[in-house]
């Protein structure tokens, strides 16, 4: 059998979600701090057509296996079903929340690459809600109870401890525009991404990243250790309200102290990267970038041969001002930011440089800054 090509019927209904590419910002959401995500043009396409039974049945250009549900029966999660569980739990979610599903049959087909850092979860889960309640007759889909909506899905019925960062992006995102958003208030703020001669560049190392058995979870859990420990000495709600003092000061642990050292200086440089992007200053943009990725390397040990060899490899090479992974990290994608003209001989020589250290190539994604869910034509 091969994976399902994708027939658009003339009643079709189509929509779009985009991935999602932090530019800095990185494990600060689930610790109450700031991100700086963009929505991006690489996404998930869905076709949509009505149904006369009472089922959902989704097939993906993607996948091989069919998910169906019988909207008349309890939706289960089933171990090993792959993506079928975010299907099911976005179902059950809105079913649970009162929705009246309607009976659907979608059609999902994605140039986003899946489990490279991208958010193809989360732009999966917000599809499917956001197409959910717009069939159902909502006129004006709430994108914020809707990215939280999803990220209750990957934390209780998936199973992965994310923060709000790729549902809430992927929701609200707006063309040409980052958002700085506080994840403890989810206050936030669109700014342009005017980069002039400089472009971003999404690099996937090609080495594949698993949310949901990596170490993502255990960080998660250093962190609430961290400030378990500072709350007996100070009144705070999150880790990203903790000082460089507190931290140094209140936890002993050794691993969670430099966990907890990331989230602060981290939670520092986006509010610096901001002011950075607003005033044109990218040099200084790519400096926290750099620093960023150090960061994650050496205090939040998440990035990985792989990502390190772009990252460490990619400024030292004409054109490129900064470099970072991008996304939970274990593999993954890294972001770079390059000069125009020099783009090409860039990808070349990088490419060459992680071929020779790390055995296959590289990936390259140039992307526009997209909107955020909706219609498409
Ligand atoms: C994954 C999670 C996000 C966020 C990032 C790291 O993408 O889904 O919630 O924690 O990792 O910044």
């Amino acid at each position: 059998m091969s994976p399902h090509s994708i027939v658009h019927s003339p009643q079709s209904r189509k929509y779009f979600c985009p991935g999602r590419v932090c530019l800095i910002g990185e494990h600060l959401d689930y610790n109450g701090g700031f991100v700086m995500p963009a929505a991006i043009s690489l996404g998930i396409h869905a076709s949509v057509t009505s149904r006369s039974d009472n089922k959902i049945v989704c097939t993906s250009a993607q996948f091989f296996n069919t998910v169906e549900i019988d909207l008349s029966k309890p939706i289960e999660h089933e171990a090993a079903a792959g993506w079928g569980n975010y299907v099911k739990g976005v179902v059950k979610y809105l079913k649970d929340a009162k929705l009246k599903i309607p009976a659907l049959s979608i059609e999902f087909s994605a140039d986003l690459p899946s489990g490279a850092g991208l958010s193809s979860s989360a732009a999966l889960e917000v599809l499917l809600a956001y197409i959910l309640q717009k069939e159902a007759g909502i006129e004006n889909v709430d994108r914020i109870k809707t990215a939280l909506l999803c990220k209750e899905v990957e934390n209780d019925f998936v199973g992965v401890k994310c923060g709000i960062m790729d549902q809430f992006s992927v929701a609200t995102g707006k063309k040409e525009h980052a958002v700085i958003l506080n994840c403890d208030t989810l206050e936030h703020e669109f700014v342009p991404v005017n980069t002039g001669d400089y472009r971003f560049i999404i690099i996937n190392s090609n080495k594949r990243r698993e949310l949901a058995g990596s170490k993502f979870n255990e960080r998660k859990s250093e962190c609430e250790t961290a400030l378990k420990v500072i709350q007996k000495h100070k009144a705070i709600k999150s880790l990203g309200e903790a000082t460089r003092e507190d931290v140094l000061t209140f936890v002993e642990d050794k691993t969670a102290q430099k966990r907890a050292l990331h989230v602060f200086e981290e939670n520092l440089r986006v509010q610096e990267a901001g002011k950075s992007l607003k005033q044109g200053d990218l040099i200084e943009f790519g400096l926290l970038m750099n620093a960023s990725h150090q960061s994650l390397k050496i205090n939040y040990e998440v990035t990985g041969v792989e990502l390190d060899t772009i990252a460490e490899n990619a400024i030292t090479i004409d054109g490129c001002i900064g470099a970072r992974m991008t996304g939970a990290g274990f593999g993954g994608c890294a972001i770079a930011l390059v000069k125009k003209d020099k783009m090409d001989a860039f990808k070349e020589k990088l490419n060459h440089l992680y071929t020779a250290a790390i055995g296959y190539p590289l990936s390259f994604y140039e992307f526009d800054v997209s909107d955020g869910v909706g219609e498409a034509q």
